[in-house]
């Protein structure tokens, strides 16, 4: 199952379920009983509400693995962490919160903030485009629609641009600075799962077509074959949900990680990769994530999910059953159930 880009109906038939690498995620946080970190927030009241949601949904059967990437289905679906990193890099966390599994698209916020942060905010608008599609991430059909402009750089064609966008003389350089502020964000040394490079590899064969496509209509400089195999590679890059956590976090103070207290990123970048993931993160059901919680968030296929509370906190989720429009159902549950404990939707902080 390859083809996930004509109906919902398509992306549901391409979601069943599997293992991917073990292993210490180690981002170099320790745990949080008793502060809040300096938010208006308790650490125990965050420690309530991340307990409360994991023990609720830690028994949630519903959804399935992504199968079209032959390896995700063979990740065990009953993994479930919760991690949230306050200012301060307190950690808050829940279940399996170190265990590593692939990024997937949840990568795209990253590489874009690179772009950003290389070459400005208005290279993505340019090249890219800061819009919702309206169609799946992998569609073709809305590269032809709008000639590879108009897009967002959470969908393929947007992300496959996006990395051809990065700036360097060879591949193995545009890689490292992939990789870099990855790491960067996370606070630690992040690797390849490399059974996950190579399946997907193995099997992208519309990525590689969407990267043609999309070099064909210009909007990146580099091979269009380097850029879908950089892109494929990034989005192998393993992660845990406590590494999610503390990227976003990082998003959350300004592109300050709060554990190495590294400047990542400038922070007059952090708004538009807010507004991009609070309006394309969440692939067709961006909306009615929003709706419900107010939060800035990305999925990947993988089963993570990375959620950004500005000035507060990030959380970091890993669970790999999917719904039907490809996001982690146990961790939308357990998200929902944290911003509402906490007061924490963005929309409704009144002063
Ligand atoms: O390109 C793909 O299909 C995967 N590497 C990533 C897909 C994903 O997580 C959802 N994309 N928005």
């Amino acid at each position: 199952m390859n083809d996930m880009s004509l109906t919902r109906r398509g992306l549901v038939a391409g979601l069943a379920a599997g293992v991917v690498g073990a292993g210490m995620a180690g981002a170099g946080v320790s745990p949080a009983h008793a502060q809040g970190g300096g938010s208006a927030l308790s650490g125990g009241q965050i420690d309530a509400a991340v307990n409360a949601a994991y023990a609720k949904y830690r028994g949630l059967a519903e959804g399935k693995n992504a199968d079209y990437i032959p390896a995700l289905a063979q990740v065990p679906s009953q993994y479930f962490g919760i991690a949230l990193v306050g200012s301060d890099g307190k950690l808050h966390e829940a279940g399996d919160t170190q265990q590593l599994f692939s990024i997937q698209s949840i990568s795209k916020v990253f590489t874009a903030a690179l772009v950003m942060q290389e070459s400005g905010d208005q290279k993505i608008e340019d090249s890219v485009g800061v819009d919702a599609t309206g169609a799946v991430f992998n569609s073709i059909v809305a590269v032809e629609q709008y000639r590879g402009k108009e897009m967002n750089p959470f969908v393929n064609p947007g992300a496959i641009a996006t990395v051809g966008n990065v700036k360097g003389a060879s591949p193995d350089e545009v890689w490292g600075k992939i990789l870099k502020i990855h790491s960067d964000f996370a606070g630690r040394q992040l690797e390849v799962n490399q059974p996950v490079y190579k399946s997907e590899s193995d099997t992208n064969q519309r990525n590689r077509a969407i990267s043609a496509l999309m070099s064909a209509y210009e909007r990146f400089p580099m091979d269009p074959a380097v850029a879908v195999d950089l892109y494929t590679r990034q989005c192998s890059i393993n992660v845990s949900a406590r590494d999610l956590a503390v990227m976003g976090a990082t998003l959350a103070f300004g592109g300050r990680n709060p554990v190495t207290k590294k400047q990542v990123i400038d922070t007059k970048h952090v708004p538009g990769l807010l507004a991009l993931m609070s309006t394309a993160g969440m692939y067709d059901d961006s909306g009615k994530w929003l709706f419900h919680t107010g939060l800035p968030t990305k999925s990947g296929v993988g089963g993570g999910l990375v959620s950004v509370c500005p000035g507060k906190f990030g959380i970091g989720t890993f669970a790999p059953p999917l719904d039907a429009a490809g996001n982690s159902v146990r961790g939308q549950r357990a998200i929902t159930d944290i911003v509402q404990a906490l007061g924490a939707n963005p929309y409704a902080q009144f002063g």
